[in-house]
């Protein structure tokens, strides 16, 4: 099979993949994707789980919802780093050159990040609404703390 039609199996792999998941399929890593686009879209995918957890959390209590959603902000942010690659400095992003030059302090932001959405997941799951609360508390945190050094205003 000529090599080129490898991009073309992959993506389509790939779709099929994300319509498994539970929730929408969020955005298909496609073969040649515009990154900056790809990581913006990404984010504020995990920004409107954010609000729904908060929603959850302080009003409807629906913790499953609150697992799922998690889980995958989980897996979002172990990534998140392949989304910066390097040259996906230009254009229209407000991701900052310390992204690039302190890339393992940005590194162990998103590792940090991943770990506090896996840490409410778990809680969540376990209908443990109090360790819920504190793991999303430390989740929220850790978006700011890497905004603040990582990402223009
Ligand atoms: C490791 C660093 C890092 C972490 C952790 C992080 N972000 Fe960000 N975020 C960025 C950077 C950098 C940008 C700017 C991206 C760009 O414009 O290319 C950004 C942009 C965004 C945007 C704007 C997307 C758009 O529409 O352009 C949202 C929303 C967002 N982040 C939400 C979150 C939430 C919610 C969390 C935590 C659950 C989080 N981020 C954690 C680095 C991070």
């Amino acid at each position: 099979m000529p090599l080129s039609r490898f991009p073309l199996i992959l993506g389509a792999a790939g779709l099929a993949i994300a319509t498994m998941l539970p929730l929408q399929p969020g955005p298909v890593l496609a073969q040649g994707a515009d990154p900056v686009a790809e990581r913006q879209a990404g984010l504020k995918r995990m920004g409107a789980h954010g609000r729904a957890i908060k929603e959850a959390l302080d009003n409807t209590g629906d913790l499953s919802d609150v697992a799922s959603r998690a889980r995958e902000m989980e897996s979002f942010f172990r990534t998140l780093p392949a989304l910066f690659p390097p040259g996906s400095d230009k254009g229209d992003t407000k991701a900052l050159p310390v992204v690039w030059s302190e890339r393992a302090g940005f590194e162990t932001g998103a590792a940090r990040t991943a770990g506090f959405a896996g840490r409410l997941a778990t809680a969540a799951a376990a209908g443990d609404a109090s360790a819920s609360d504190s793991a999303f508390r430390e989740l929220a945190g850790s978006c700011g703390a890497c905004h603040r050094t990582y990402r223009a205003r």
